[in-house]
C-alpha cells in the first residue's frame, strides 16, 4: 500500500539519522500525527493500537490529562533551571517520593536524562565508592549473559555481546566478566566460584531483575536475585539492579526487586518514570553507597552533572505519574493485563513455528523457532492495526497498564492472526 507522506517528512527525512537503522536499506519510519490513550494516529489517517507503549514508557497511556496538566503548570512557572548550585521543588519532591516508594534505604537520588546515562552513573558511583576507600583494583563489573544495559560505551561493555546490537565492538571495549545468571545448581556454583576468585577485582554486580529485556525478554525467578544478593553480601560487594525496564509496575510489583524481597545497593530507573512523557532517569543509591562519598575531601565527590539534570518539566511529569500510581489501581490493572496476555497469547503455542509463549506482569512474549524477517512481521502487524517491534526471534507486548480488556484482546487477536498467516 502506498501512502502519501506529509511535506514535513519529505523535507526533514533526508536530514535525520534514525535509531538502530541501516539508513541505506531500512524502510522509512511511519509518520505519526498524534497519540491518544493507547492509540497512535498516523499522518495518513491510519490508527494503530500500541502494543508496546513506546518502548515500555507510556504506562498510563498517551496524553494522560493529569500529567499534561502538571507539565503545563510547570511550563508556566519554570521549564528548567540548572541544577548546579540551584535546586527546585519538583526535583526535591520527586527525590523524596522515590526514596519513599523504593524499598530499604535507597535514599539518595541522582537525576540524569536517559537510561544509559543512569547506568553509566551507577557504574561510576560503584567504581568511585571503592576508589574513595583507596581500593584502586576494583575496575570490573560482573554482568550476565543476555543482559542489556544501554548504548553508551560503558554500558555496551556490560551488554551481552551476542545480543546483536553491539557485537561489532566485541573485543574493543574494556572487557567485563559475563556469566550465566545463577538459575540452577551448576550456574550458582559457577557464580559462587567466580566471586570467591575475583571479588577483589569487582566494582559491582549488575543485573536487570526478573526480566532481561532488550537481550531477549528472558525471565528468571526471584530466587536468582536472592542468590545475587547473598553472593554480594558474602564479599561486601555492590549490587546494582537496572530497573529501567522493570520499574514502575511492569512485572507486577512497583519494582521488580520487591518480588524477591531484595534491596540492591544502587537502582537505576527511567522509561516509565515520567509515564512516558519526558526524558528523565534516576540512579538511586543506598545510605551505605552515599556514605562512601561523604567526606571533607572534595576529591571524593561524585563528579557528574548533566546540563539538563533534574529538568523541572520532567520532574513535574514524574511526580504526576507517581500521583497516578497512588490514585488509580495500576498494579491491579497490571494483574488484569497479565491475565489478558495469558488468555490472548497462550493459543499461539498451537501455531506452527512457535517455540515459547511467556507472560510476566504486563509483559507478554511469543518466541518463534526462527524469525527471519522481523520487519516483515512488523509490517503485517501494522496492516492488522497494531504497533509492535519484533526483534531477534521474539515478538513481545508491553502495553500501557490502562489498556482496556477489549483493546488488549484486539492486540493479541491481531498478533495471533498475523503469526498464523
Ligand atoms: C534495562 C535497560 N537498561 C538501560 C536501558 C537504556 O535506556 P535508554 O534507552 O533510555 O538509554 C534500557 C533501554 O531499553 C533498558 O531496558
Amino acid at each position: 500500500m502506498t501512502v502519501k507522506l506529509p511535506a514535513w517528512f519529505e523535507a526533514g527525512f533526508p536530514h535525520i539519522w534514525n535509531p538502530y537503522s541501516q539508513m541505506k536499506t531500512a524502510a522509512p519510519p511511519l509518520p505519526v500525527a498524534r497519540t491518544d490513550g493507547v492509540r497512535i494516529h498516523l499522518a495518513d489517517g491510519r490508527v494503530l493500537i500500541d502494543g508496546i507503549a513506546s518502548w515500555w514508557t507510556a504506562c498510563h497511556g498517551y496524553n494522560h490529562p493529569h500529567i499534561r496538566a502538571a507539565v503545563t503548570k510547570q511550563l508556566e512557572i519554570m521549564p528548567h533551571v540548572m541544577f548546579g548550585g540551584l535546586t527546585h521543588e519538583p526535583a526535591l519532591t520527586l527525590a523524596a517520593r522515590l526514596a519513599g516508594i523504593l524499598p530499604g534505604d535507597l535514599n539518595r537520588v541522582f537525576f540524569t536524562d536517559s537510561g544509559s546515562v543512569a547506568v553509566e552513573v551507577a557504574m561510576k558511583m560503584a567504581m568511585q565508592f571503592w576508589l574513595n576507600r583507596g581500593e584502586r583494583g576494583r575496575t570490573r563489573f560482573l554482568a550476565f549473559n543476555d543482559g542489556y544495559h544501554g548504548d553508551t560505551l560503558g554500558t555496551m561493555a556490560v551488554c551481552d555481546p551476542g545480543e546483536g546490537m553491539h557485537s561489532i565492538f566485541t573485543g574493543l571495549l574494556p572487557p567485563q566478566p559475563m556469566l550465566d545468571l545463577p538459575v540452577d545448581d551448576a550456574s550458582t556454583a559457577a557464580f559462587d566460584r567466580f566471586l570467591d576468585e575475583h571479588h577483589h577485582e569487582l566494582a559491582a554486580i549488575m543485573v536487570e531483575p526478573l526480566i532481561q529485556g532488550a537481550g531477549g525478554m528472558i525471565f528468571h525467578d526471584a530466587e536468582v536475585l536472592r542468590r545475587l544478593r547473598a553472593g554480594a553480601d558474602r564479599h561486601g560487594l555492590i549490587l546494582i539492579f537496572d530497573e529501567i525496564f522493570t520499574g514502575f509496575g511492569r512485572t507486577g510489583t512497583m519494582f521488580a526487586c520487591e518480588a524477591a524481597g531484595v534491596v540492591p545497593d544502587i537502582v537505576t530507573l527511567s522509561k516509565a518514570l515520567t509515564g512516558g512523557t519526558m526524558a528523565l532517569a534516576a540512579t538511586v543509591a543506598s545510605d551505605r553507597i552515599f556514605a562512601g562519598f561523604w567526606s571533607d575531601d572534595g576529591a571524593q565527590a561524585l563528579m557528574h552533572g548533566p546540563t539538563y539534570m533534574a529538568n523541572a518539566l520532567a520532574c513535574a511529569a514524574a511526580n504526576a505519574s507517581i500521583d497516578l500510581f497512588d490514585r488509580e489501581p495500576r498494579l491491579l490493572q497490571v494483574s488484569e493485563i497479565e491475565q489478558g496476555l495469558t488468555d490472548g497469547l497462550t493459543p499461539c503455542r498451537k501455531i506452527a513455528g512457535i517455540a515459547d509463549v511467556r507472560v510476566m506482569g504486563a509483559v507478554g512474549v511469543v518466541q518463534l523457532k526462527k524469525l527471519s524477517d522481523p520487519k516483515a512481521l512488523q509490517r503485517a502487524c501494522v496492516e492488522a492495526g497494531i504497533w509492535v517491534r519484533p526483534f531477534r526471534d521474539i515478538v513481545y507486548l508491553t502495553p500501557s497498564f490502562t489498556m482496556t480488556a477489549d483493546d488488549l484482546a484486539r492486540v493479541t487477536g491481531a498478533l495471533r492472526k498475523v503469526l498464523a498467516a
